[in-house]
Formats: C-alpha cells, sequence, structure tokens
C-alpha cells in the first residue's frame, strides 16, 4: 500500500467530508450530505480510511442485507437450507479518493469490510455489493467475488472462505 500512513475507523465529525473527491459525484455527495443521516437512523455504518490531518482518503458503507436463495448460482445454492432468503452484508458504498487510487487503498477497505463482516457475531453468508458499472464489477470479480447469473453488476463473496482475523 502507499507510504501515506492512513487509519481505518468510523467516521466522526472530525473527519472531513467537503473536500472528498473520488471523481464519482453520486460517491461525493453521499459522503457530503447523507450518510450521517442513514447512520444516525440505523441504516448504514460507514468507515473512512484518514491521513493524520483527518482527510478522508476512502470510504465504505455496511449494512444488514439479505439474498434470494432462487438468485445464486445453483452450485452455491445447493449447498444451503430451503429457506428463501440468505442472510448477508451489503457493502453499500466504497469509494477512494483520486489522490489515493491504485495504491492499494480500495482493496485494504475492502479487507477491512470483509474483517468486520466475518469477525460479527451475527451470522451471514456472504458480502454483497452492487457494482455502478463494469469497471466496478471488474474491481471485485478481481477479489475473487462472483457475480448473480440473472444480475451480473450485484456481487457477493461467501464468507466462510475469507479467514477470520486475529
Ligand atoms: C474501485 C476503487 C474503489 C478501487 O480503489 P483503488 O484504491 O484504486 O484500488 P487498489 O489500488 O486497492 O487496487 C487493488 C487491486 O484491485 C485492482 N483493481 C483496481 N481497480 C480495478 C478495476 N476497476 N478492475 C479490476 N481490477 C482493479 C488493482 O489492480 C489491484 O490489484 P492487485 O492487488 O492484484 O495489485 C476506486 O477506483 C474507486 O473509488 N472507484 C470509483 C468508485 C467505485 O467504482 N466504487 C466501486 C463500488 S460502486
Amino acid at each position: 500500500m502507499s507510504d501515506v500512513p492512513f487509519r481505518l475507523t468510523s467516521l466522526n465529525t472530525v473527519h472531513d467530508r467537503a473536500a472528498f473527491n473520488s471523481g464519482s459525484e453520486p460517491l461525493d455527495r453521499y459522503l457530503r450530505e447523507l450518510v450521517t443521516q442513514d447512520v444516525r437512523r440505523r441504516v448504514a455504518a460507514c468507515f473512512v480510511a484518514v491521513t493524520e490531518k483527518h482527510r478522508i482518503a476512502g470510504y465504505y458503507t455496511l449494512a444488514s442485507a439479505s439474498l434470494l436463495l432462487a438468485d445464486l448460482p445453483a452450485d452455491k445454492g445447493r449447498k444451503l437450507p430451503r429457506y428463501p432468503t440468505v442472510p448477508a452484508v451489503r457493502m453499500g458504498r466504497l469509494a477512494v479518493d483520486q489522490a489515493f487510487k491504485r495504491q492499494g487503498l480500495g482493496g485494504a477497505l475492502l479487507a477491512d469490510a470483509l474483517d468486520r463482516a466475518v469477525r460479527s457475531e451475527i451470522a451471514a453468508y456472504a458480502l454483497v455489493v452492487d457494482a455502478k458499472d463494469e469497471t466496478s464489477s471488474a474491481f471485485y470479480l478481481h477479489h475473487g467475488f462472483i457475480a448473480l447469473p440473472d444480475a451480473p453488476l450485484t456481487l457477493f463473496l461467501p464468507l466462510a472462505t475469507v479467514p477470520i482475523p486475529r
């Protein structure tokens, strides 16, 4: 990863949300204008990578979710109980500031999200993401995610395959 030391932590009021620029206006606007409300209402948790000066270099959100068993690839669904839905954790958003892209931070944020999902005492079958386009889905495929057969921009990674951090 980059030499810039980042701290991975929950978003708080000290962090400078206004300066964040991922190159994706909806992702930047969400961090600027909407995320604190979602966190307050407990519909999302937000985690950030911050520099020593409290600059946000990247962020992601996590929330509970579910997947329809029927939407999973047959070889995965077959091994699960016959309930209509499977519990999951959704990473609703993931973005890295343009100044910090391609330095390993996106991968580090994804690893942090997987760690949190795996460490939780509440079981979830997979981390699920909704990629905004094919470039984003390529990032998740690169990290081992599996696309839903009928909705290829929705991808999941079974958490049983993720090592439990010590
Ligand atoms: C997608 C995004 C989060 C990646 O962040 P990043 O910090 O540039 O990525 P990293 O440097 O951590 O890359 C980690 C690995 O993923 C690979 N990678 C990065 N972007 C990729 C892409 N679009 N497609 C395929 N692989 C990609 C890198 O080559 C690297 O591979 P390696 O570990 O084998 O060397 C960032 O580009 C971003 O914020 N994009 C705009 C928002 C977005 O698309 N969010 C995704 C969810 S909607």
